[in-house]
């Protein structure tokens, strides 16, 4: 178990080599197949853990709340040392959560939202202080598409979408890494000692005509994982941390973890979401630029009904008569698959999936049903965001100590 994770490394490029079909990483996914990617044989690969029936009745156990449907459904599915996380909570000590995104645009879409309505449940649930990184830097380094001080922007006007999530302002610290890095940077170097060159090369494909930002900013996305990044929260306490993340993200947080075994801190744990596919099908992208691929938090509810109703792609028969005799493919069949991800009552989502798959329901009332549960969603965010004004951001990226730390003793 403590083995080192430079070697799982190896055997998920050896297994990656294998899946020519689908290639994740933190810069790149493809998933070459029709159907929704393999998500058991990925777990294999990285070496990261099943979430067990066992571990969604902990946490119900634990917050005494009904668990989140991105955990009853298997959305989020994977974890690293969960048990851990949770076994110091329950011991009193608390941990907090450490979540981000690299803000490469003004537009953000639905499945962007996804870690954060999560790690937003998460906080509640356990009412555990939350951090999140805004690494403007890394798009800097990466996507050079534009000057730093243009992330820097892009990262407040995400930080709104962000906190019209509903996080709570005394629990929540939002930072930009090129603005907080200072804070943190005595952990940064610890990280930056403790890899060498050859394995970022190894993990993150790197080489030499990279700019030497790219080869910086790992330590960056993992300093925030040690509670002593956060000192105007944490103090000197060593707090453990749990990092809800797109499963894309783990190969920064296996080596993060490598790192605090050298270092002797506990491991960071990890949990792990799955993809929200492009309309046009699995194994499609959302990005700006196909504004069809994807429902954008700013789309009006004419634009919603109209990318559902012609460019989410159907599982459904090419006829009725072939519809009704054979019910549609749900391996391939977009609208189901997003009621999944945005359709919360259980019932009606179980009533579909057997309707549907039978061909009793055809494609446009399955369809018709998702343009209402998005419109809600994306109408509702667009109202909690224009409430989110400049000064309202400038709170949460105040240094200051959060409400919920140190955790009451009666957990
Ligand atoms: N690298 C992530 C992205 O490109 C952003 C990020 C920074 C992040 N820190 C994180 C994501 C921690 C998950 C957890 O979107």
């Amino acid at each position: 178990m403590q083995q080192s994770e430079q070697e799982q490394q190896k055997e998920q490029e050896i297994a990656q080599n294998e899946m020519p079909d689908l290639i994740v990483n933190p810069y790149e996914v493809v998933n070459n197949s029709k159907k929704q990617i393999d998500y058991d044989k990925l777990i294999q690969s990285f070496g990261c853990q099943r979430i067990e029936q066992s571990h969604i009745e902990r946490i119900q156990a634990l917050t005494q709340k009904p668990v989140h449907h991105y955990l009853r459904r298997g959305i989020f599915f994977s974890h690293r040392d969960l048990n851990q996380v949770l076994d110091a909570y329950e011991a009193g000590k608390g941990f907090y959560l450490y979540t981000g995104r690299g803000p490469s645009g003004d537009s953000m879409h639905v499945g962007h939202l996804m870690p954060f309505i999560f790690t937003k449940y998460l906080q509640e649930a356990f009412d555990v202080p939350v951090v999140i990184e805004l690494s403007d830097d890394e798009k800097f380094f990466h996507k050079s598409e534009t000057t730093l001080e243009e992330y820097q922007r892009y990262g407040y006007e995400n930080a709104k979408d962000i906190i019209a999530c509903g996080f709570d302002v005394n629990k929540t610290f939002i930072f930009l890494s090129s603005k907080y890095a200072g804070h943190m940077y005595h952990n940064i170097c610890k990280f930056q000692h403790a890899i060498t060159y050859s394995q970022l090369r190894g993990i993150f494909g790197l080489n030499e005509s990279d700019n030497c930002g790219k080869v910086a900013y790992p330590a960056v996305q993992a300093a925030p994982s040690l509670s002593s990044s956060f000192r105007h929260i944490f103090g000197k306490d060593e707090v453990m941390c749990l990092v809800p993340q797109g499963i894309d993200q783990d190969p920064y947080f296996r080596m993060t973890r490598d790192v605090c075994y050298k270092l002797k801190v506990p491991k960071t744990g990890c949990i792990h979401s799955q993809f929200l596919p492009g309309l046009h099908g699995f194994g499609t992208k959302m990005g700006t630029t196909d504004p069809t691929s994807a429902i954008f938090l700013t789309d009006s509810p004419k634009e919603i009904e109209e990318k559902v109703k012609k460019h989410a792609l159907s599982g459904g028969g090419m006829t009725k008569k072939e519809h009704q005799e054979k019910g549609a493919d749900l391996t391939v069949d977009v609208p189901y698959h997003y009621l999944r991800f945005f359709l919360e009552d259980d019932a009606r989502l179980e009533e579909i999936r057997v309707q549907y798959g039978k061909g009793v329901m055809m494609t446009s009332e399955v369809k018709k049903e998702l343009i209402t549960v998005l419109t809600k969603i994306v109408t509702e965010h667009q109202q909690r965001r224009a409430l989110v004004t400049d000064e309202i951001v400038e709170k949460f990226m105040e240094l200051r100590p959060l409400s919920n730390y140190p955790p009451k003793k009666n957990n």
